[in-house]
């Protein structure tokens, strides 16, 4: 029988009241520091009835995080920060798992404190996000394996400050053109040794992050992410149906419990034309639960979860303008529009005031 998006749903050791996810959405509103600040407990608290919420992307060292205000995982400053934001979710009603970021070459050494790592020495296209406003990307370094020995004991240590922090559990970034993905796709990966090459090689470094983490905090505890079929910050790969199967055959070894595709449909979203869903091709290979994403609302992400490959669909942009989506979704209202200027902007505006579904019809 097919699953509704309002069937309970269970990732490895968390159990979701429903299949409505919280995709994970920067907002930049941390300190400098990386610390969180007190407005994000209420916003995420707003959004407590999502399944399952995947925070904003959080980095887990100084050298990895490259966006202004976001926040990180990697002291203890940034662990108190987070505690009252998962005991608002959890007060709520919700559940929260920490997005762990290490962007690789897409850090700027303004905020990265350093030259940025990479699997090759490839400079990014385009501009990174500082402070001053955006600068080119710089030629990062290409990992030795004493830096990838270390990022992945980064990997760990964020991990296991997550759940110090109350989340319940993590989603590692592998999408989007950071590290992991820089490792994984042969457009960014050029390395002739043991962490590049033939698939197996690249793959090696996502396979130890997961491993990591996964005997630092349970792997039941530990999901991941991919955007397997677009072009992201110059990351892409000559086959990706073969890569993102062999991908589904590791993580079915390695026993993670849950992937999040944000698989595109069209060119919307995803700032480049689609090559063909790779969703398809990894599911006879990975008995894990999926969650796909990008571009749904409620009658598309059904009939995508009728279509028996998705086992649930996250949400982004929704859920920034749309606090209470699943009730919108579950009664068929219409959808608030967000408003893009202030994503990153900082401040409340276009963070907390936006209304839930009977605040808007009173207004
Ligand atoms: C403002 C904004 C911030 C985002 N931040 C992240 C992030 O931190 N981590 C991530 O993996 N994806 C991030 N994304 C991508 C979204 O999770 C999602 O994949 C994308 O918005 C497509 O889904 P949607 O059509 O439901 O919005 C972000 C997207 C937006 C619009």
């Amino acid at each position: 029988m097919m699953s509704s998006l309002f069937d309970p749903l269970q990732l490895g050791a968390l159990h979701l009241p429903n299949r409505v996810v919280m995709a994970p959405l920067t907002r930049a509103r941390a300190g400098r520091d990386a610390v969180p600040t007190p407005i994000m407990a209420e916003y995420y608290a707003q959004r407590a009835s999502a399944g399952l919420i995947i925070s904003e992307a959080t980095g887990i060292s100084r050298e990895g995080l490259g966006w202004p205000n976001a926040p990180g995982l990697w002291n203890e400053a940034q662990v108190e920060g987070w505690k009252p934001v998962t005991d608002a979710v959890h007060r709520a009603g919700g559940r929260i798992v920490a997005q762990l970021w290490h962007m690789g070459r897409l850090v700027h050494p303004d905020l990265g404190e350093t030259t940025p790592i990479s699997s090759s020495a490839i400079t990014a296209p385009g501009d990174a996000h500082t402070y001053e406003g955006k600068k080119p990307y710089v030629e990062p370094k290409a990992a030795t394996a004493e830096d990838i020995h270390r990022i992945v004991l980064d990997y760990a240590r964020a991990a296991r400050n997550a759940i110090s922090a109350g989340f319940d559990g993590v989603q590692i970034h592998g999408a989007n053109g950071y590290l992991v993905d820089q490792f994984l796709r042969n457009g960014a990966n050029l390395r002739g040794d043991r962490y590049g090459g033939w698939i197996d090689n690249r793959m090696r470094f996502m396979d130890e992050v997961i491993s990591a983490v996964g005997t630092e905090i349970g792997m039941s505890r530990v999901g991941i992410r991919f955007s397997p079929n677009i072009l992201v910050q110059g990351v892409e790969d000559t086959n990706p149906i073969a890569l993102f199967t062999a991908v589904a055959q590791r993580l079915e070894q390695l026993q993670v419990p849950w992937i999040e595709l944000r698989e595109a449909h069209q060119p919307t979203s995803a700032g480049s034309i689609p090559t063909e869903p790779v969703s398809p091709s990894m599911r006879p290979h990975y008995s894990g639960k999926i969650l796909l994403n990008s571009d749904y609302d409620g009658p598309s992400a059904r009939a995508r979860l009728a279509e028996g490959i998705a086992d649930g669909i996250s949400f982004g942009r929704p859920f920034i303008s749309n606090p209470d989506l699943v009730h919108r979704i579950a009664v068929g209202a219409p959808l608030a529009n967000g408003d893009e200027s202030t994503f990153y902007s900082g401040g409340v505006e276009g963070y907390l005031d936006y209304p839930r579904l009977e605040e808007a019809q009173a207004a």
